[in-house]
């Protein structure tokens, strides 16, 4: 594992093709025109998990908006324990210290502003096309493109910190994706059919988290909900939602303040839902 968070590349930002250019993150920082995400970059080209050495930075008292970025992980996580492919150069995977003010029965708010966030970078390419399937996957064509794992430590009254961990399939062709993802996941390389400058992406990304933070700091949950609410792909359709060993059948409703699945069941009962896997159902 190593820092390199001092070096910075010489590499063009466009050159694409042929062999994978690593990010320049001194580059990054400098063209970053908000004042917390991002103020501090700590950029490996191979780490275990970025949201695990986010969560050591945290504890070490790191500042708020710090971003911890890889170009591959060899312990890359995804929701529910499972894995996240991380193969290098061709993706983005990032970690974010955010200290929100929040309660801790709040924290999933975070997640889906997230999604809002990385719904609209991922719209600048692909308009119309972007789905969040709760709580917090990013769709193509019923396919996962980018996915979200916010890991938080609290304490009984308040958040101490939240990890924002976002992976986003950029470059990754259907021929690299082991086989056992392919059918579900897509990238932004097999949607648009070319190779995507993954800076310029993450540059986008950034500045929509931070600006998100901020209307969720300032103006509250609300407008963020509705936001997301209009990327949600599959409200008032019946879904199925797992979790271990327990299925909950209903009419998906949209979400409430504190990012719980709203599911009216057969018996006309609203149920929240505040994890689990979400499988659509035929009308
Ligand atoms: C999911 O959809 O299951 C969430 C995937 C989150 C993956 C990202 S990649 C960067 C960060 N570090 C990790 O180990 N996981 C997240």
């Amino acid at each position: 594992m190593s820092d390199v968070n001092t070096v910075s590349s010489s590499e063009d930002p466009d050159a694409i093709e042929g062999e994978p250019a690593a990010l320049d993150v001194a580059r990054l920082q400098q063209t970053l025109t908000g004042s917390r995400i991002g103020a501090q970059v700590h950029y490996f080209r191979e780490i275990g998990s970025t949201n695990s050495h986010a969560r050591e930075l945290a504890e070490a008292g790191a500042a708020e908006g710090t971003v911890v970025i890889a170009e591959s992980q060899s312990q890359g996580r995804g929701r529910l324990g499972r894995r996240w492919e991380s193969p290098a150069f061709s993706n983005l995977y990032l970690s974010i210290l955010l200290r929100p003010k929040l309660a801790p029965a709040h924290a999933a708010q975070i997640t889906l502003m997230a999604a809002v966030a990385l719904a609209d970078a991922v719209e600048a390419y692909i308009p119309g096309q972007v789905a969040i399937k709760w709580p917090n996957d990013i769709l193509v064509g019923n396919k996962k493109l980018a996915g979200i794992l916010t890991e938080a430590s609290c304490d009984s009254e308040c958040l101490r910190y939240v990890i924002l961990g976002v992976g986003i399939n950029v470059n990754y062709s259907r021929q690299a994706m082991p086989p056992e993802i392919r059918r579900r996941a897509t990238s932004l390389l097999e949607v648009t059919g070319k190779p995507i400058d993954r800076e310029t992406f993450l540059r986008r990304l950034l500045q929509g988290i931070e600006r998100c933070y901020g209307e969720l700091e300032n103006a509250g949950f609300a407008a963020l909900a509705q936001r997301w609410q209009s990327y949600f792909a599959w409200r008032g359709r019946r879904v199925r939602v797992e979790l271990l060993d327990q299925v909950t059948i209903g009419t998906a409703q949209g979400i409430d303040r504190d990012g719980a699945l709203l599911l009216l069941d057969d018996s006309g009962v609203e149920r929240r839902i505040l994890a689990g896997d979400v499988i659509p159902l035929e009308n």
